[in-house]
């Protein structure tokens, strides 16, 4: 499907898709992907739902702007496009930075989600060893390009099982980072660096909220889920066997059951 492009501040276009209809679900992306990661989550859903998917800013077919993309521009993003297409309310789904983000649009919008998913992602901010980090992998993308920084980033996202036995998923990996442009890699990883935790939220989030999270997630690990659910009330963790950091696309049918019986429970 072609994306629609939108442009909302002259600065910056954000591209979405949108599939089926129904109560919006919004999924965000991982860091640094884009929409198309959510395909097999689109194909179960767009039966029942409207499902909107958008690029981060810097990622996929969204623009770049010259400021670093912290989570606050991102969720602003993630409310303009809201306001484009006039929906109020939502169930908000984010996968590692897409729960960054979800973490910051509920801050600014907590009306706005009916109920929240919370995939492979932590409440913590950066240590300042993680924040050092980040600031040198962005000089990479800088000097180097997205090429380098999928080189380095593929074998960290996926789990064993994958790596082993998923060459498809590995490579469409490798695709949407290359998708993603040096300079838009660079502002999201600087913009991660500066992200504040979001452990103060957890205990006042009222709407419903699904927590899944790879059982081989190296990246944001279980613990980091098991926090936050025991932290969020009423909320339910769901383990994915077999997968690791992008749970969704390395056991699509495992993450889709989960989310599908969760989205039905809201009805
Ligand atoms: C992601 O998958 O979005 C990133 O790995 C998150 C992070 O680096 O903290």
């Amino acid at each position: 499907m072609e994306p629609r492009v939108k442009q909302r501040t002259g600065k910056v276009d954000i591209a979405w898709e949108e599939a089926g209809r129904g109560a919006a679900v919004v999924l965000l992306h991982a860091f640094p992907l884009n929409r198309k990661m959510w395909a097999p989550q689109v194909e179960a859903l767009a039966g029942r739902y409207r499902v909107i998917t958008p690029d981060f800013r810097g990622h996929g077919e969204s623009g770049v702007a010259d400021e670093d993309s912290t989570m606050e521009r991102l969720a602003e993003d993630v409310g303009g496009l809201l306001d484009h297409l006039r929906i109020e309310r939502v169930v908000l789904g984010g996968l590692s930075m897409g729960g960054y983000v979800a973490f910051a649009f509920l801050r600014r919008w907590p009306e706005r989600v009916a109920a929240l998913v919370l995939a492979d992602t932590r409440a913590s901010a950066d240590t300042e060893e993680g924040r050092k980090g980040r600031h040198e992998t962005a000089a990479v993308a800088e000097r180097e390009g997205s090429a380098a920084i999928a080189e380095m980033m593929a074998p960290k996202l996926l789990g064993q099982t994958t790596l082993e036995g998923k060459p498809e998923v590995v490579a469409a990996v490798r695709e949407m980072i290359l998708e993603a442009s040096p300079g838009g890699i660079a502002a999201a990883l600087r913009g991660m660096a500066a992200r504040t935790a979001s452990f103060d939220l957890l205990p006042r989030i009222t709407c419903p909220t699904l927590i899944l999270v790879g059982e081989q997630d190296g990246l944001t690990p279980p613990a980091d889920s098991e926090a936050m659910a025991k932290a969020v009330p009423g909320s339910t963790l769901v383990r994915i066997p077999e997968a690791g950091h992008l749970s969704n696309l390395e056991q699509p049918e495992k993450f889709n059951s989960a989310l599908q019986s969760f989205l039905s429970s809201l009805d």
